[in-house]
């Protein structure tokens, strides 16, 4: 198993280039399942999640050609209806976008249960009940969820009883070669919805909206090839904006959109950082001590709940009590426990954490990647403070981070991947 290894305590400085979105190109990918045409993808991170992607889109018979490590071409033509295998289906969460993606297509799917960060129970009744607004039958039986149409997807009206990124997107995709309109109420406003709805629009679909609390996607027949780059990562930029503070470093942070890294900003500069924007870049760095707050997570334009881990971090560095109030997640603070093993002082009652940064005592230690954004917030702490910190279970790191270490070590970090068979 692999292993990062740190030495920290040494303030990093530099420049990081921010890859494409993990959350955006998975979908992006996944919707090539609706285009009988070839695309070209650009900008995809080079990250498991994605290959896993590509993995699942050769397995229904798609032909997908590296074009270079951060673009691929995709031809759908000869995808085969409900072949997803279920092995790779269930490593990954946003497999669920098969679902919409083969409604869409071929008026069918039938796909396993997703995988994924695990964050207590993952519901997907909101994309059940999509389905079934565009005329869909849908039932999930022995860890499978099977859709049906008698002739295809109709035009329908959802209201969305929770803000949700993934049914957001799953039934805009459904929709986009419905017959008739379909109005999604109550929608996720992330970008990477907009960046889909920006690629399916490109590809001929007709979605307005996206970005905004309603959609509305009037079905069209068909959709063709086209040459798309995905978005920046909002939560990788996030990650080393946390680390640049918590570092006391400065590392300026480009091929960013500093729009969508707003909610994040703000909470940095409250907390003693200066972030200096340019057009497609913020430089972020730290002399001084950093003040306790107070941060709730909450669907986008909100604080992101993907970057809650990272900045419990930073609180933990901070001069008194900080709260971090999870507003997405039942169950998103099991990396407490391994930041306790590095000193952190913070106590959790069902969705808020107290992180006492006053009584907090950073150093390195053995610890483990929980999940994806847990194992972010463990190189954070491990390169803040002083000592040597070993992370185990990286994979989760590998899924939605495109060369952490060599992008860490170009700004001065001591980390480095260990190999034991
Ligand atoms: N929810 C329901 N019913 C549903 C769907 C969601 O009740 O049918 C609830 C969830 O339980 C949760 C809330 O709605 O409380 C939001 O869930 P959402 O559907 O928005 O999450 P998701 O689409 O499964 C995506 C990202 C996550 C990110 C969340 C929230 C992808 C592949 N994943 O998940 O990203 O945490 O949105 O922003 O886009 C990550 O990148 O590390 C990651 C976990």
């Amino acid at each position: 198993m692999d292993k990062i290894s740190i030495n920290g305590g040494k303030p990093l400085s530099g420049e990081i280039v921010i890859s494409g979105m993990k959350n955006a190109a998975v979908a992006i990918l996944l919707a090539n399942i609706m285009v009988e045409d070839e695309c070209t993808i650009e900008n995809l991170p080079n990250i498991s999640d994605v290959n896993m992607s590509l993995d699942i889109l050769s397995s229904m018979g798609a032909k997908v050609t590296r074009v270079s490590p951060n673009a691929v071409k995709i031809d759908s033509k000869n995808i085969v209806a409900c072949s997803a295998p279920d092995e790779l289906v269930k490593k990954m969460r946003a497999s669920y976008y098969v679902l919409g993606a083969e409604l869409a297509r071929f008026g069918r799917s039938s796909v396993a249960c997703p995988g994924g960060c695990d964050f207590g129970v993952r519901p997907i009744d909101q994309h059940i009940k999509g389905f079934e607004a565009l005329d869909a039958t849908v039932s999930v039986t022995d860890n499978h969820i099977v859709a049906v149409t008698a002739s295809g997807v109709k035009g329908g009206s959802v209201f969305m009883d929770v803000v949700s990124v993934g049914a957001t997107i799953n039934v805009m995709l459904a929709a986009v070669k419905a017959e008739g309109t379909t109005v999604i109420e109550n929608a996720a406003r992330e970008p990477h919805i907009v960046d889909t709805a920006n690629f399916l629009n490109a590809c001929g679909a007709k979605i307005s909206g996206a970005g905004t609390d309603v959609i509305k996607i009037t079905g069209v027949p068909s959709l063709h090839g086209v040459t798309y780059a995905i978005i920046p990562d909002m939560i990788e930029a996030g990650t080393f904006m946390v680390l640049a503070s918590a570092t006391c470093g400065k590392i300026k942070i480009s091929n960013v959109i500093p729009k969508h890294l707003e909610s994040i900003s703000a909470k940095l500069v409250e907390m003693g950082t200066t972030i200096d924007e340019d057009d497609d870049a913020v430089t972020v760095s730290r002399n001084g001590t950093l003040s306790p707050i107070n941060v709730k997570t909450q669907p986008y334009p909100g604080f992101p709940t993907d970057m809650n881990p990272q900045m419990c971090v930073l609180m933990c560095l901070a001069g008194g009590k900080s709260k971090m109030i999870e507003g997405v997640w039942n169950n998103r603070f099991r990396y407490v426990e391994e930041l306790k093993r590095m000193g952190a002082d913070i106590e959790v009652q069902d969705t808020t954490a107290t992180i006492n940064g006053a009584g907090s005592v950073m150093h390195g230690a053995s610890v483990r990647a929980i999940d994806l954004r847990a194992g972010a917030a463990m190189v954070i702490a491990g390169l803040a403070c002083k000592g040597h910190t070993d992370i185990d279970d990286i994979f989760h790191i590998q899924r939605g981070y495109e060369d952490i270490i060599g992008k860490l070590r170009a700004v001065g970090a001591d980390i480095e991947i260990i190999s034991t068979p």
